[in-house]
């Protein structure tokens, strides 16, 4: 707890349009920015009397806000970057949770820890990072992550979960699942190396770099510049990145589609099952580069809903029929990767 630290500014009916990459407009009937642990305990001490929801919030990049959020919402804005070499090669990198992600990457990159480049250009916080393990180009959180450090809500104390701990799996982890608000996540510590760690299995990646004999400066370069291709620019055209995780399938289901589709696309996976990708399922559901009023599907990449100046339940309403439609032509049930707040039930 930081002896410095002074009292947190509470703001009510206050706009997240510029806290959320999706650009929507909602309001929060508190908010505040904490910088430290003890702003983060004003901000639960504040909730805790006045009996307010929390919706803690990094950069807001994988969230849909369907409607005005009742309650606290308190953006996470802890920085600090710590290194603490273990030995000749690994070294414990750990960042605070309001770091954005992409520049700690790039910070880690710099000081010759490696590990980090196939995640480069994630929007988001390293706080945020846990939450759905983020994942890229053949690398999950998960692959580097030690621990983190947390405030348990209920009882306000401060945690450490390690990574059993965390019950990580594809863009999930406990934080989605059963400890869902129950921890505000302050820190994390991943094991990075300073021997460089070449990870191009990753179809696109090792296309891009043909020829090429890669050291982790050309994977970071090559990553972003994949990403800024496909991916829009969520300060350009407001977006989440996925909208959906990709479906795992079984066998028996796999062998069916092919069947119908022989040129899906499909990844093998621990215990005889399949991933397909959603974006392949959108598309071949004609809706790439879709646009419905104010909300559409990037032209580029048909997982990307992006919003032209629409609402969130403009953007669920085109969600929730993209998911249906997939169902139907596909029989296969979509998942919103995004955390929603605020939907109608
Ligand atoms: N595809 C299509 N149509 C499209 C785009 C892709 O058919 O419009 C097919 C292609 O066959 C392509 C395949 O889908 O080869 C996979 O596409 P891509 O490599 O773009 O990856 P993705 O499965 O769509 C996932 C992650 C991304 C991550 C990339 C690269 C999920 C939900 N998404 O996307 O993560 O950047 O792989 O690793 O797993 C995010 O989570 O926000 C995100 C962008």
């Amino acid at each position: 707890m930081s002896a410095l630290s002074s009292d947190i500014k509470l703001l009510r009916d206050f706009s997240l349009q510029k806290h959320n990459t999706l650009a929507l407009p909602a309001c929060a009937e508190y908010f505040c920015s904490v910088n430290d642990v003890d702003q983060l305990y004003q901000a639960l001490v504040f909730a805790k009397q006045n009996k307010l929801d929390i919706i803690p919030l990094g950069e807001g990049s994988n969230l849909v806000l369907a409607t005005n959020i009742k309650g606290l919402v308190i953006a996470l804005e802890l920085k600090g970057k710590e290194a603490e070499i273990q030995d000749a090669e690994k070294v414990l990198v750990t960042l605070a949770a309001g770091e954005n992600w992409h520049d700690a990457v790039a910070y880690c990159l710099e000081q010759g820890f490696f590990g980090l480049e196939n995640l480069a250009l994630i929007p988001g916080t390293v706080g945020a990072a846990p939450i759905q393990n983020i994942g890229a180009y053949g690398v999950e959180l998960s692959d580097l992550f030690v621990s983190l450090t947390a405030v348990e809500i209920a009882t306000g104390e401060l945690v450490q979960l390690k990574a059993r701990d965390c019950e990580f799996a594809y863009r999930s982890s406990i934080f989605k699942q059963r400890a869902l608000d129950q921890y505000i996540i302050v820190s994390v510590c991943l094991e990075l190396s300073q021997k460089p760690q070449i990870n191009i299995d990753y179809p696109a990646l090792k296309l891009a770099l043909v020829g090429i004999q890669p050291n982790p400066k050309i994977v970071f370069d090559t990553v972003c510049r994949i990403r800024r291709e496909k991916l829009p620019d969520p300060k350009q055209i407001p977006n989440v990145g996925s909208f959906f995780k990709n479906p795992i399938v079984s066998a028996a289901k796999q062998t069916q589609l092919l069947a119908d589709y022989s040129s899906m696309p499909h990844y093998a996976q621990a215990q005889g099952l399949s991933k397909i990708p959603a974006a392949w399922l959108i598309e071949q559901c004609g809706y790439k580069g879709h646009r419905q009023g104010n909300v559409g599907v990037h032209d580029k990449q048909a997982l990307v809903l992006v919003n032209f100046q629409g609402n969130g339940a403009e953007l669920l309403a085109l969600a929730r029929r993209i998911e249906g439609d997939v169902k139907k032509k596909f029989d296969i049930e979509l998942e919103i990767e995004p955390r929603i707040y605020g939907e109608p039930s």
